[in-house]
This record gives C-alpha cells, sequence and structure tokens, in this order.
C-alpha cells in the first residue's frame, strides 16, 4: 500500500502494537507493520542530541531503570531494558526498521524536541521519504507549532477546550487528535467542516471501534491494531 493512500478509517498502531509488545520497541513496531497496520505512533525525547522513543517522563514504568529522562545520562538510558531485553530505540532504528512501509505519527513528548524532529525528518526527505509519511503531533501546541511547516500537525488534545479551532488554525493543522472521551458527532463534524482529519486516541474494544467508526472519525490509535483492521475488513 502506498503509506499516503488513506483508508477510509486509518489504523494507528499506537506505540506500535503495544498490547502485544512492549510499548515504543522496535519488536513492537515490527509487529503493527507485520500485522499492516498502514501508520505507527510512538513518543520522543531528545537527549544529548539523540532521540530517543520513549513514552513517559520517568524511566520506572517501561524500563528496568529509575529517574527522570531529561536528567538521565544517553549512556544510561541506553544501558536500559525497555522490555524484552530491548533497548530504548532511537528514532533513526524506527525509521531504519520502517523504511517508508507504513506511516509515522512522531508525537513531541519531551522538551525541545520540534527542531532536531524537523532536521532529522528533512534528512529522510533527502533520501527519498515522502514527507507525508509523517504527521507530527504534540499536546504542547507552542513546541509543536515550531515543527518545520512542511511535515502535517496533528493538536492533540486530552481534556474538553472552549474553542479546538483556534489552535489548530494558528498551527496550520491537519488533524486534530483527540482522547476517546472528548469525541462527539458535533465536535466531528466542526473539526471535518474546519477540514481537519479526526483521530481518535487510545480505541481497544471492538464496539468501540465499530462506534467511531459508524460516527465517521478518519483515524483511531490502538495498542492492538489487529483488532482495527479486522473490524474495518483490513485483514
Ligand atoms: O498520540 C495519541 C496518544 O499517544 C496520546 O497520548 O499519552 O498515549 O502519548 P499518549
Ligand atoms: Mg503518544
Amino acid at each position: 500500500m502506498n503509506i499516503c493512500d488513506m483508508p477510509a478509517l486509518l489504523c494507528i498502531g499506537h506505540r506500535g502494537a503495544c498490547g502485544h509488545e512492549p510499548e515504543n520497541t522496535l519488536s513492537s513496531f515490527s509487529l503493527a507493520i507485520t500485522m499492516g497496520s498502514p501508520w505507527i505512533e510512538l513518543d520522543v525525547f531528545s537527549v544529548e542530541g539523540e532521540l530517543l522513543v520513549i513514552h513517559d517522563d520517568s524511566l520506572e514504568r517501561t524500563t528496568n531503570g529509575d529517574g527522570e529522562v531529561m536528567t538521565s545520562s544517553l549512556e544510561y538510558l541506553r544501558s536500559l531494558d525497555a522490555g524484552g531485553h530491548q533497548q530504548i530505540p532511537f528514532l533513526h532504528e524506527v525509521t531504519e526498521l520502517v523504511d517508508q512501509r507504513c506511516g509515522i505519527n512522531i508525537e513531541l513528548k519531551g522538551p525541545d524536541t520540534a527542531l532536531p524532529v524537523s532536521r532529522f525528518l528533512t534528512t529522510l526527505c533527502d533520501e527519498g521519504w515522502d514527507s507525508q509519511a509523517f504527521l507530527l503531533s504534540s499536546f504542547d501546541h507552542a513546541e509543536l507549532e515550531r515543527a518545520d511547516p512542511r511535515f502535517r500537525r496533528g493538536a492533540l488534545f486530552h481534556r474538553a477546550v472552549p474553542d479546538y479551532f483556534n489552535s489548530t488554525s494558528d498551527l496550520g493543522a491537519y488533524s486534530i487528535n483527540l482522547s476517546s472521551r472528548l469525541i462527539t458527532q458535533k465536535l466531528i463534524d466542526e473539526a471535518h467542516h474546519n477540514n481537519l482529519k479526526v483521530y481518535v486516541y487510545t480505541v481497544n474494544d471492538l464496539d468501540e471501534i465499530r462506534q467511531m467508526e459508524a460516527l465517521g472519525v478518519d483515524g483511531i490509535f490502538t495498542d492492538f491494531p489487529d483488532r482495527v483492521l479486522s473490524a474495518t475488513g483490513h485483514s
């Protein structure tokens, strides 16, 4: 499949296929691709000039280490087991694994990630990647605004705000990425009226997947890409 051909309901493997493999690891991304997920999502931090793929500010939940990502040395972070005897991956290891086989939503999780991620993706585009194979997103809209505008932007929201479309308009956002708790038909219709795709996180339950599809969302972040793909007839 051409990674820029969007099926009616996009399956986005959340932290890979983290219902099956340790989140944000190479095995998780590999499984999502093997399952046929057209997109994956991951979270990045920038440490000592390197982009690392990890979700939490602190290390305890997903690794055998402790402390904060941003106050740890790169050497220490790379010495840890992020699950299944795998290291916390570098972003470049993920893109090497993906090798243009799926789209990648890079969530800017750590501070000061917009510029290094933009620089890195620009080098990939120079090597032949399609810029539309990437979606940059963040809850930190100010950080997202610093990203190179050649890359599509997804404005993340985890709680209701009075006006979703002020900030998405300032960002020139491509999508609005919403917690499933926030989803209403009215909001979906308004987003579409504002020319925005609606991507919803994190939906794992089959009935909820079908409900989201019926409401007309454009994409689902899921820990179980196999479920979304089978519910939508893509497996
Ligand atoms: O980008 C969708 C989702 O990943 C946002 O929340 O906490 O899972 O990164 P979180
Ligand atoms: Mg995320």
